[in-house]
């Protein structure tokens, strides 16, 4: 007959096959992220190449135009050369309008500027209808100013030491050319921007659904043996030698596996929020986990919401996040230190935040990045998975927001948790 219950401290032992395993997985899943960021680079790395590439080719393009275009101007010049100093006053015009078209092909702007500085040829220069005489002038002389930046003149000499110049521009081919590398650059980054898109938001649909199916399965195969051990609780009870404390024990953390099994059924389904009072919820939560870690971890809530704040939750999926971070908070600070729970509303923002801070040991920028990466521990025995399923529970959710407020190595974390706020009437 056994008089007492034993004393027995129930010890989560995993098999070493399971833990080989689970080292295994969380590999993977850190690989997988890896990789994406590897394809991400690779991306990025051919759209870079593919922009210089088009940049040098076209600047050559570019390049040789522009000789192509002061060849041209160097013909009209010639031509206006020929022209000026033409016994033949009658030919005039018939040279002229050959030179006029040679350089027309090209459309380039120019202005022939004599002796006396005075702008008395030009081409391809366009005026408005109904111009006077004087506006022309203006006009004119707006040209030749910029003109003058944009390329030296070329001389026409015209004997007795009188030379005249020729003022020009770049034609409109050539200034659309300089600038479409720059479209053809932004359309490249924007297309690949689309892909980069809908590349992720497939993979992560993928990756919800195997958590979905992970979740789903997990819970369904832990309902037999729950039931089952129900069952042999019933047994303990009804069988009067053996001390009712075990069987009450056993019931307990049979609750407590029912309650774990709840929430993984909760991740497949799409969970119901109700409007709850956050600050009692978090109070009440952390006073329960209070009891259940070392007693050598003090926690404080801090509330400055108003009594009547209500947020939409679920409060079984929200408890487990809260759970999750001063699980890993304790764990920061090797079961020894602090941890602060603040709960404000910020004003004008129709948001609820909760801070969660901790004296742990704190992490660094590098790690900030990946600690919501699913498969990133630097646990012996993590998974890796505590902070993703946080992330998702309250991002996806509850559309809130989960991050790292700050982190100081040596001094300790802070998470923030951003809610909704419901409007107080
Ligand atoms: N409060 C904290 N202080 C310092 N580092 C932290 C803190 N919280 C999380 N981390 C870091 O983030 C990592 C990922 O945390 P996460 O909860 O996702 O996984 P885990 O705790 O390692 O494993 P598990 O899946 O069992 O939760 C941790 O391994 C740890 O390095
Ligand atoms: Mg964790």
């Amino acid at each position: 007959m056994i008089s007492k219950a034993p004393k027995f401290k129930p010890r989560f032992r995993l098999h070493p096959v399971a833990i080989l395993n689970s080292q295994r997985l969380r590999r993977s899943l850190a690989d997988t992220y890896d990789q994406k960021s590897f394809y991400k680079y690779a991306i990025g790395l051919i759209l870079l190449l593919l922009s210089i590439g088009s940049l040098y080719y076209t600047d050559k393009l570019v390049e040789e135009l522009e000789q192509r275009e002061e060849r041209e101007v160097q013909l009209y010049a010639e031509g206006l050369r020929y022209v000026f100093n033409s016994p033949f006053d009658e030919n005039f015009n018939v040279v002229y309008q050959v030179i006029q078209d040679a350089v027309n092909f090209y459309q380039i702007p120019a202005i022939y500027v004599n002796e006396n500085n005075l702008a008395n040829q030009y081409i391809n220069i366009s005026f408005p209808k109904k111009i006077s005489p004087q506006e022309k002038e203006r006009i004119i002389q707006e040209k030749l100013a910029d003109m003058k930046l944009e390329h030296p003149p070329i001389p026409v000499e015209l004997g007795k030491n009188r030379t005249g110049y020729i003022y020009y521009s770049n034609s409109f081919l050539l200034t659309q050319l300089r600038y479409y590398p720059f479209l053809q650059l932004s359309v490249m980054l924007f297309i690949g921007y689309l892909a980069y898109l809908a590349f992720s938001s497939e993979r992560k649909a993928e990756q919800n659904r195997v958590w979905v199916g992970l979740a789903k399965e997990t819970a369904h195969q832990l309902g037999t043996p729950l039931s089952s051990l129900m069952a042999w609780v019933e047994y303990f009870r009804s069988d009067p030698a053996i001390d009712p404390s075990i069987a009450e024990e056993i019931e307990k953390d049979v609750i407590r596996l029912e309650m774990i099994t709840t929430r993984f059924s909760n991740i497949g389904s799409v969970p119901t929020l109700k409007e709850e009072p956050v600050s009692e919820i978090v109070a009440n939560f952390i006073d329960y986990l209070e009891k259940r870690v070392s007693s050598k971890v003090k926690f404080s809530v801090y509330n400055q919401l108003a009594k009547e704040q209500t947020v939409l939750l679920n409060k079984n999926l929200f408890e487990w996040v809260i759970e999750n971070i001063c699980k890993n908070a304790v764990d920061a600070m090797g079961g020894i230190g602090e941890i602060h729970v603040t709960l404000q509303a910020p004003p004008l923002m129709k948001e609820v935040w909760i801070d969660i801070r901790d004296t742990g040991k704190g992490m660094s920028k590098a790690n900030m990045n990946k600690i919501f990466n699913p498969g990133f521990s630097t646990k012996k025995r993590g998974w890796g998975l505590g902070l993703t399923l946080a992330k998702r529970i309250i991002e996806n959710y509850h559309l809130g927001k989960l991050y790292v407020k700050s982190s100081e190595i040596g001094k300790g974390t802070t998470f923030r948790i951003s809610l909704r706020a419901t409007i107080i009437e």
